[in-house]
C-alpha cells in the first residue's frame, strides 16, 4: 500500500470496539446461562476467531455487524469441537480458551497461524500445569499446537513472573473449574478486562492491588455489554492528531480503563494537548471522548507499571517519540519481542529505514526524535499494530511510504484506512 504525508487531519472519528473486551464478551457469555447481548463488537479477524472457536464447541451465535447475541449454555455447555479449533493470529483466543478448556470434560486441539505457532505458551502452560490440567506442546517447543485434555482442577496460588492479563486471565478461567480459590499475583498490575467482566456475569471474583482471586460459582448469568471503543485504535488518531500540524480531532467513545490509558499519560507527559471530555462509566468501563491537537512535543522516559498499560501502544509511541524533540527511552518492555512480531525490532529497523535516530535495546528502545522522516519502504510482518503505527508514521514522511501487507490490519482494524482517510479528506 502506497501511504502519503498529509498536511493536517481534522474531524471526527467512532474507532471499533475494544478487542480485549470483544473477545471475553463472547468467551464469557458462551460459560453464562442464557442470551447475552453485545453491541459495538470488534469484528476484527482476532474476535471472529474467538466465536468460531465457541461455535465449533456447540454455542449458537448470532453476528448481525454491530449486535451479536450469543446462547450460553452454562459453565458446564460447552462440547467436543469436531476437529482442531483455530486461533488464528490471536493470542487473548489462544492463551483464554486454553484456561477454559482445562477444566472441561473433553480433549481438544488448539492451534493457530504461523505467529501464533512461535508465540509463547509455557507461560500458561506452567500455572494451568500446577492445577492439574494436562496442557502440552504437540511439537514439544512450548508453542501451540496444543493438546489439551480436560480433567479436574485443583485451585492455586500463582505468582506469575510477567504482568500478562492473557496469563492472568488464563488462570482465573481454569479457576472458574477448579476446587477451591484461585489467585494470581503479577509484578505490575495488567489489563484487568477478566475481573471487572466476569464479576459483572455473577463470578465471585475479587481483587486486592496485582493480585486477582476467583472462587468457583455455579453458574455465571447473561448480560447486555456496550463494548467501549479500543483505546489501541484510538492510539493511532491520538498521535496523529498530535504530530501533524494544524490537526484537530475528536475520537468518540473510548474506553479509558486506568490499566489500559497509559498511552493517555505518555501524550500528555510528552507535552500533548488532548482534552478528556464526557466522562462516564457504562459495565464497570470508563469511556470518555478525546480532543486531540496538534502539538510540540519532547522526549520522555517510559518504564515501570506503566508498560503492561499501554503495551500494545509502544509501535505508536515510537513513531511519537521520532517526532518528539529529544530522546525518549523506553525500558521494561522486553514483553514486545513475543507480541505478533518482534516489535522492538520491527519498529526500530522501520524506524532507522525512514532516518530516524534509533537504538533497539534488551527491554526496550531509545529514539532520539526531532529529525524529519522520509518515506521509505516498509514491512508490516503482518503484524496489525506495525502497519498502523508506520502508516501514522507515512503522514509527517517526505516522499511516499510503500507497506508490505498493509491488509493485516483487519486483525483488530478493519476500517482503519478509510476512518484515516476520512480525517485526511476533511481537512
Ligand atoms: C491482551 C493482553 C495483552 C495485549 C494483547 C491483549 C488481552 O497481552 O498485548 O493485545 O486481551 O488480555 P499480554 O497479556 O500477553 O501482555
Amino acid at each position: 500500500m502506497l501511504l502519503k504525508r498529509a498536511d493536517k487531519l481534522c474531524g471526527e472519528v467512532t474507532v471499533p470496539g475494544d478487542k480485549s473486551i470483544s473477545h471475553r464478551a463472547v468467551m464469557f457469555g458462551s460459560l453464562a446461562l442464557g442470551t447475552t447481548r453485545v453491541t459495538h463488537f470488534l469484528q476484527g479477524a482476532d474476535c471472529l476467531s474467538t466465536i468460531s472457536c465457541f461455535r465449533k464447541m456447540g454455542i449458537e451465535i448470532e453476528n448481525n455487524s454491530d449486535e451479536i447475541l450469543i446462547h450460553g449454555k452454562g459453565l458446564h455447555g460447552l462440547c467436543a469441537p469436531e476437529g482442531i479449533l483455530d486461533a488464528g493470529n490471536s493470542g487473548t483466543t489462544t492463551r483464554l480458551i486454553s484456561g477454559i478448556l482445562s477444566g472441561q470434560n473433553f480433549d481438544v486441539t488448539l492451534t493457530g497461524d504461523a505467529s501464533i505457532c512461535k508465540r509463547p505458551m509455557k507461560r500458561i502452560m506452567t500455572p494451568l500445569s500446577m492445577m492439574g490440567a494436562d496442557i502440552t506442546s504437540i511439537n514439544g517447543n512450548g508453542c501451540a499446537p496444543l493438546l489439551i485434555k480436560g480433567t479436574s482442577l485443583t485451585g492455586i496460588h500463582y505468582d506469575s513472573p510477567v504482568a500478562s492479563a492473557q496469563v492472568k486471565s488464563s488462570v482465573l478461567l481454569a479457576g472458574l473449574y477448579a476446587d477451591g480459590i484461585t489467585s494470581v499475583t503479577e509484578p505490575f498490575l495488567s489489563r484487568n478486562h477478566t475481573e471487572l467482566m466476569l464479576h459483572a456475569f455473577g463470578a465471585n471474583i475479587t481483587s486486592d492491588g496485582t493480585t486477582a482471586s476467583i472462587v468457583p460459582e455455579p453458574a455465571l448469568h447473561a448480560l447486555e455489554i456496550n463494548v467501549p471503543g479500543d483505546i489501541s485504535s484510538a492510539a493511532y488518531f491520538i498521535a496523529a492528531g498530535l504530530i501533524v500540524p494544524n490537526s484537530e480531532i475528536l475520537i468518540k467513545n473510548v474506553g479509558i480503563n486506568p490499566t489500559r490509558d497509559g498511552i493517555l499519560r505518555v501524550a500528555l507527559a510528552m507535552g500533548g494537548n488532548i482534552t478528556v471530555m464526557n466522562k462516564r462509566t457504562d459495565g464497570g468501563e470508563e469511556t470518555a471522548d478525546l480532543l486531540v491537537k496538534s502539538s510540540s512535543l519532547h522526549g520522555i522516559t517510559i518504564e515501570g507499571g506503566i508498560i503492561p498499560t499501554l503495551i500494545d501502544e509502544i509501535p505508536v509511541i515510537a513513531v511519537m517519540a521520532a517526532a518528539a524533540d529529544g530522546t525518549t527511552t523506553i525500558k521494561d518492555a522486553a514483553e514486545l519481542k513475543v507480541k505478533e512480531s518482534d516489535r522492538i525490532a520491527i519498529v526500530t529497523d522501520n524506524l532507522m529505514k525512514m532516518g530516524c535516530d534509533v537504538t533497539p535495546t534488551d527491554d526496550g528502545m531509545i529514539i532520539t526524535g526531532g529529525k524529519s522522516l522520509h518515506g521509505a519502504t516498509l514491512d508490516s510482518c503482518l503484524d496489525h499494530r506495525i502497519a498502523m503505527s508506520f502508516a501514522i508514521a507515512a503522514l509527517i514522511a517526505d516522499g511516499e511510504t510503500h507497506m508490505k501487507d498493509a491488509e493485516c490490519v483487519d486483525i483488530s482494524y478493519p476500517t482503519f484506512y478509510s476512518d484515516l482517510e476520512n480525517l485526511i479528506s476533511k481537512s
